[in-house]
């Protein structure tokens, strides 16, 4: 058996596979009101014909003014919940688990009129606008709405949700020195924020639901934090509630000379060296389409899961492909069956 076929259970979350599809934002709601549509339903439900065992649907915001742009999802409001609930069913129909990631774009919100962060710090590049600081109290609500939107995403039938910590988005833009200068509590103690809405969402999942994080491990930007910081915020995160972290890097802005170059498996060492600190498991990203590098992530032990975004464009059969590669039967529907 191909280790990438193994099964795998984290708390109440039981996986076919170690496949997971990494979160991808579409920019394809096109009536601005943060709902999935049919677009977003062919491309999931693909993904789980294609028999991936996890699919994580891509960032999906807590606010209006938390969206990259104005195309992007949202889970702000009640009536978001039923279509994200017609993708998740058709999903579970389909033999894949289902995750919602959870997010606030913070200093990197291209459409809000006025983008809102931990500290006044424009993002690089013409498109962004410098962000308000919040205020202490709109700091602790904007934790609310993350665990109101984790409250939807249940509502809607997940199997887990992922929590956006990575990419310079809010969550990342708080535990990093070089976005975070504030002089209250949430700048005193970089993980503050993100302990308290890993608390507050974990309040909002069923006892058995797993809660996952995406954490960039490195900033690459000149001056940017390291892995070891990023290990003592995850431990903070761990603690907090968080059952696995999603492992990517940078995204913080533009990359200067800490920037090692993309090249298969780049990002595995962050994933092995947080998975060995903090004994959680992880989910490694970052070019391991190639059928046996994604299969020597799991085999070599250095994640537990591996995420596949670009690969899964280009082939939403991505999963059955890496079984016909790898020897393994794969799990077709039966109306295919003639085929394999
Ligand atoms: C079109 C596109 C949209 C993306 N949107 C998201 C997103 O919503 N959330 C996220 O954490 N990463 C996002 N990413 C990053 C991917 O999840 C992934 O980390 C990255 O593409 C590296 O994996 P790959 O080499 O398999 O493509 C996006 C990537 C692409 C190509």
């Amino acid at each position: 058996m191909a280790h990438l076929f193994e099964p795998f259970q984290l708390k109440g979350l039981d996986l076919k596979n170690r496949i997971v599809m990494a979160p991808m934002c579409q920019y394809s709601v096109t009536a601005k009101d943060g709902k999935p549509n049919d677009w977003h339903f062919t491309h999931y439900t693909s993904r789980a014909v294609g028999g991936t065992g996890l699919i994580l649907m891509e960032m999906t915001d807590v606010h209006p003014d938390g969206r990259i742009t104005d195309y992007d999802l949202g889970l702000w409001s009640d009536d978001q919940i039923p279509a994200f609930a017609r993708i998740i069913d058709a999903v579970h129909g389909y033999g894949s688990k289902i995750g919602i990631q959870i997010a606030h774009a913070g200093r990197k919100a291209e459409d809000a009129a006025q983008p809102v962060a931990p500290s006044p710090i424009r993002f690089e590049g013409s498109q962004y606008k410098t962000p308000r600081e919040m205020t202490t109290d709109e700091v602790k609500r904007m934790v609310e709405l993350f665990a109101d939107a984790a409250k939807r995403a249940v509502a809607a039938g997940v199997d887990t949700v992922e929590l956006h910590g990575a990419h310079g988005y809010l969550i990342h833009q708080f535990h990093s020195p070089s976005t975070n200068r504030r002089s209250d509590e949430y700048g005193q103690d970089l993980a503050r924020f993100g302990v308290e809405v890993v608390q507050a969402v974990k309040s909002q999942l069923p006892s058995q639901m797993p809660l996952l994080m995406r954490v960039s491990a490195v900033e690459y930007v000149d001056g940017g934090y390291g892995l070891e910081h990023m290990i003592e915020i995850c431990r903070e995160y761990q603690r907090a509630g968080v059952d696995m972290f999603h492992v990517s890097s940078g995204g913080e802005g533009r990359p200067g000379a800490r920037k090692p170059g993309n090249y298969p498996g780049y990002q595995v060492p962050f994933a092995r060296a947080i998975k060995e600190a903090l004994h959680i498991p992880v989910i490694a990203v970052g070019m391991l389409e190639d059928f046996h590098v994604a299969e020597s992530v799991v085999g070599n032990c250095d994640a537990d899961l591996v995420a596949i975004a670009r690969g899964m464009l280009r082939d939403p059969y991505w999963a059955i492909h890496a079984a016909q590669a790898l020897g393994v039967t794969p799990e077709v529907p039966k109306q295919y069956t003639r085929a394999f």
